[in-house]
């Protein structure tokens, strides 16, 4: 292996030192950042993203609350929780954990949510608002690995990054933070998705690949030229009988031929996931502070 790893579980606790003084001086100022999460129904892997949010915000002495509903509960009942949370002057940031059961509508869901507390930054607002370049909350697995290309020393500028997937969380935010006009970004981006035919061609040409497809091991070392930097952000469970949990977690990069290949990886998992939640915190801490003003 010749790939420098980027160790996101080490960058993600640095924040969270540096998150705890802010929470501090919050806190002396008479605000205890509060954060509502919501999860509806059981999906496994939803539960312990929740569990994992809830953790960390207890960790960083906010106001944590958890809403668990079943997977009945209908769409009239889950928005009428939302314009509660709106209203909770204790609640700063609220984010309903997806996805959501079919019957329920997602986009309607997101449009509730107070744009002032939408910590996830899914709301038409906030989405608006980063495409202009003058974001306000950015959706937390592209912010995070903002950070963590950043804190790993690499500058995007002129460099081509190559996103692999269209998603509203991760793919298209992803795109509108590399591709601005600022420090940090100002990089050429590429968009492969479903309807691109040969992920290959460009694939071969990133300086910066970003893999956010949900498929397990689709990028392997020979789709990638020599010294790129590779961001991992699959979280893809596969049965695996040897672990008490019956699975381990693979991202959508093959990572022993990648990293004969890359400079710089991430690891899945300890790579974007603790990132991700870390930015979660830090947007609910910029919620609360911009009560106080
Ligand atoms: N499901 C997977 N990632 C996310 C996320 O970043 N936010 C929310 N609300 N749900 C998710």
């Amino acid at each position: 292996m010749s790939a420098k790893i980027i160790d996101g579980k080490q960058i993600a606790n640095q924040i969270r030192e540096e998150l705890k003084a802010e929470v501090e001086e919050l806190k002396s100022a008479g605000i205890t950042p509060g954060l509502a999460v919501v999860l509806v129904g059981e999906d496994p892997a939803s539960q312990v993203y929740v569990r994992r949010k809830e953790k960390i915000a207890l960790e960083l002495g906010f106001y944590s609350l958890t809403l668990r509903y079943p997977q009945t509960m209908t769409q009239e009942e889950l928005l009428a929780s939302i314009h509660r949370l709106n209203e909770d002057a204790k609640i700063h940031g609220i984010l309903v954990q997806l996805p959501l059961p079919d019957h329920i509508d997602a986009n309607l869901v997101i449009e509730t949510i107070d744009p002032k507390k939408d910590v996830d930054g899914f709301h038409p607002k906030n989405v608006g608002a980063l495409m202009l370049g003058k974001p306000i909350f950015v959706p937390c697995t592209p912010a995070g690995i903002m950070l963590l290309l950043q804190r790993a020393g690499i500058d995007p500028a002129g460099k081509h990054a190559v996103i692999l997937g269209r998603s509203n969380i991760v793919g298209k935010p992803m795109m509108n933070l590399l591709m601005q006009k600022q420090k940090g970004a100002n990089a050429t981006v590429t968009i492969c998705h479903t309807g691109t035919k040969d992920f290959t061609v460009y694939t071969k040409q990133a300086d910066i690949l970003i893999a956010a497809m949900g498929k397990a091991a689709v990028v392997i070392g020979d789709m990638l030229k020599p010294g790129v930097v590779v961001i991992d952000v699959g979280v893809n469970r596969m049965d695996d009988l040897s672990r008490k949990s019956g699975y381990r977690l693979a991202g959508d990069v093959d990572f022993t031929s990648a990293a004969e290949v890359a400079s710089m990886i991430t690891p899945v998992p300890g790579g974007v996931g603790p990132m991700t939640i870390i930015m979660l915190m830090k947007n609910t801490v910029r919620a609360a502070k911009r009560v106080r003003r």
